[in-house]
């Protein structure tokens, strides 16, 4: 039987990264050192994700600058590192050498990373930092909205990757027009050539459609399980996230845990 992360026929394989800012959001609430997110990375790691994922954000609400130092040592699967594009997030990967740097927006007012990267806005410097990245290692991505033409721009950019903003599928349950957009996009992604990740508010209740995208291969999921693990824990959070992805990617059904 096909495990997660495993191809079957022309799915490429399906990877986890988890998104462990909303540990470090908990222990900013008290501006202390529990609950500790590099720890939290290990534990995910020791549950099988393949990869982890953490924002330094400008305004540093959450992960900290000690935060990704810790991760770059100790993390054993990959460290994907989003962030805004400016010139000292720019030296801080230069830095640490992230495995993948994922570009995002970033705006001080915004709940979370609200919508995809406007490449228009930042058009005079992503070159440039595409570039710098890239130079010491790191492949790039762009965290984008899942509109062709806008994958069209990423693949100009010469990118290894793009992200597609999962938001409008996830707030929008029921309506079929984001979950179409998401799959014109991958498609899109993958017949240029780059590497189609998708997330943002994607859980064990929405998560199947899009993993059964098989152009995607790298998910990027955070609140859900974070907020999932209170009450289960970790590991057992990420076990109930796999198995719904491998279920829609291989088409073999599951049993959800009582929630
Ligand atoms: N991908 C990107 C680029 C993000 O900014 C976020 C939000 O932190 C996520 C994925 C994960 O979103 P969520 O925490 O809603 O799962």
């Amino acid at each position: 039987m096909l495990r997660p992360g495993e191809s079957a026929g022309n799915a490429r394989p399906l990877r986890l990264y988890v998104n462990i800012d909303h540990v470090a959001t908990l222990r900013q609430a008290r501006r202390g050192t529990h609950p500790d997110p590099v720890a939290a990375a290990l534990l995910c790691e020791a549950a099988g994700v393949e990869g982890i994922t953490a924002h330094l954000r400008e305004d540093r609400r959450h992960i900290q600058d000690a935060d990704i130092e810790a991760l770059a040592t100790q993390v054993r699967t990959v460290l994907n590192l989003e962030m805004a594009v400016t010139s000292e997030m720019v030296e801080i990967a230069r830095r640490i050498r992230p495995f993948q740097v994922t570009l995002v927006p970033e705006r001080r007012a915004e709940i979370t990373t609200e919508g995809g990267l406007s490449l228009s806005a930042v058009s005079r410097e992503l070159p440039g930092v595409i570039q710098a990245l890239r130079d010491v290692g790191s492949r790039v991505s762009l965290f984008i909205d899942p509109d062709p033409a806008i994958v069209a721009a990423s693949a100009a950019l010469g990118v290894d990757a793009i992200e597609l903003h999962t938001g409008q599928y996830a707030h929008h349950p029921g309506d079929p027009a984001p979950l179409a957009s998401l799959v014109t996009s991958a498609q899109a992604g993958a017949a240029a050539g780059m590497a189609v990740h998708a997330g943002h508010g994607l859980s064990v209740e929405n998560v199947g459609p899009v993993a059964a995208i098989p152009e995607i291969e790298e998910l990027n999921i955070g609140h859900a399980i974070v907020g999932r693990a209170i009450f289960v824990g970790l590991p057992a959070a990420i076990a109930e996230v796999r198995a719904a992805m491998h279920a829609a990617r291989h088409g073999s059904p599951i049993a959800l845990p009582p929630r």
